[in-house]
């Protein structure tokens, strides 16, 4: 247990170093800054998405279906090499962008993935193989492995087509895509039903196969929402939208399934986890809905061609649904401390980084009235978001070492 607070810690490490690197991206434009603009992007999302939330996702992971099924040796072998190529990512990324040595430290970070998605397969025990959780994550690392065409695909492309193709481009969507849509979703949602297990609150079978089929008839569809930056023909549009509304409609199942057992829930869960799974499920249904209005052609045509739009509904989705979901599930089976103070100074300056990027994205879109010092504001918004990361990482640190 304790060293996998440790590995908790770890990842908290993490989302302070992105959350540092987000600032001075943030920073830019208001100050000389001697970095590589795009290099530090490179460095930051690379670590947010396999330092933080991989990190928090697989601790977790570990801790519910594997740690009593002795391969402390091999996984702590893992777990270190693992974060040599995050370490190795760390330094080379904001340096050089894609170069030597970050494509071959990323190359390795797929490779102890690779492994992860086996001890996992092949150790967890044979009565958790049914349950829907354990399905559930199955599916997600299968996400998470499908993702990873999308870097090997960009070394052929960048050989063969180059940079500037739409190949290129949409290796990348795709990779991201089956990242957070896949992998982050389906593993958040495979530990809120941990969660529903614990209490014996279950779908029905019949339930379950459906919400199952849903979700990932969603997961799949919605990925042609991020071709429409390329203005495809209307089948395209007509399927990513079907996307968007069967995953609406999962989710109606299971929220209806929580609120048929809202007594037993409420009397169960500490309220710090309700706390938590409330924001986060808030975050997603307001995820859900604004993916189902971005497919029709005219918002779509103006979100993918406003970089400010992408960006927030991104990190509403990063620093929303998927950070506040680690949190609940880390904070719930104590391998880090989450208080609630510190979750409003986080929520406080998460909201008005997302409402100051909105509004710049507005008023490139719909000429709205530039707000003075704009950028600035963002960066004052967006170093108190660090300095809320930070003291939650400060309180793990020190009361773990207490
Ligand atoms: C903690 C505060 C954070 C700040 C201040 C921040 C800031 C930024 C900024 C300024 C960019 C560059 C946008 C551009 O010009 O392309 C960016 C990109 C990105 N961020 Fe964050 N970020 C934060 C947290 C996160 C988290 C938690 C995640 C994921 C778990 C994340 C994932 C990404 C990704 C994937 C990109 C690249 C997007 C693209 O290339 O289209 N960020 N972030």
């Amino acid at each position: 247990m304790v060293f996998l607070q440790k590995h908790a810690q770890i990842a908290l490490g993490y989302f302070l170093i992105i959350a540092a690197l987000g600032v001075a991206l943030r920073l830019f434009s208001v100050f000389d800054m001697p970095i590589t603009y795009r290099f530090v992007v490179h460095g930051h999302s690379h670590i947010a998405l396999l330092g933080w939330v991989y990190t928090g996702l697989t601790t977790l992971m570990y801790f519910l279906f594997l740690r009593k099924k002795h391969l402390g040796r091999k996984y702590r072998i893992l777990f270190w090499a693992t974060q040599t190529t995050l370490i190795g990512m760390l330094i080379s990324f904001p340096f050089t962008g894609y170069a030597l040595f970050s494509i071959l430290f990323s190359t390795l970070f797929l490779l102890t993935s690779y492994v992860f998605t086996f001890l996992f397969l092949k150790h967890s025990a044979a009565v958790q193989r049914n349950r829907p959780s354990h399905i559930l994550l199955r599916t997600a690392l299968w996400y998470m492995v499908l993702s990873s065409i999308g870097p090997w695909a960009l070394g052929i492309i960048m050989v063969t087509l180059g940079n500037d193709s739409h190949w290129y481009k949409n290796a990348i969507y795709f990779y991201l895509h089956f990242q957070y849509n896949g992998w982050f979703l389906v593993a958040l949602v495979a530990l809120f039903f941990y969660l529903l297990e614990s209490m014996s609150v279950t779908l029905s079978r019949q339930n379950f196969r459906l919400f199952y089929n849903l979700l990932n008839a969603g997961v799949i569809l919605t990925f042609f929402i991020s071709l429409l930056w390329m203005e495809p023909h209307p089948v395209i549009y007509g399927l990513a939208a079907l996307g968007g509304v069967l995953q609406i409609g999962a989710f109606t199942l299971l929220f209806a399934k929580v609120l048929n057992n809202r007594f037993t829930l409420a009397k169960r869960l500490p309220s710090s986890t309700k706390y938590f799974l409330k924001l986060a499920a808030i975050c997603l249904a307001i995820k859900l809905i604004a993916q189902v209005m971005g497919v029709f052609p005219a918002p779509a045509q103006i979100i993918s061609g406003n970089i400010d739009f992408v960006i927030s509904y991104l990190h509403w989705v990063f620093l929303g649904f998927v950070s506040v979901g680690i949190f609940a599930f880390l904070n719930h089976f104590k391998l880090a401390t989450i208080s609630k103070n510190v979750t409003v100074a986080y929520m406080g300056a998460f909201l008005t980084t997302e409402v100051l990027i909105f509004y710049r994205g507005a008023v490139a879109a719909f000429d709205a009235p530039p707000l003075p010092h704009l950028n600035l504001w963002l960066g004052v918004a967006s170093s108190l978001l660090m300095l809320a990361i930070g003291w939650m990482f400060l309180q793990n640190v020190i009361s773990k070492s207490n």
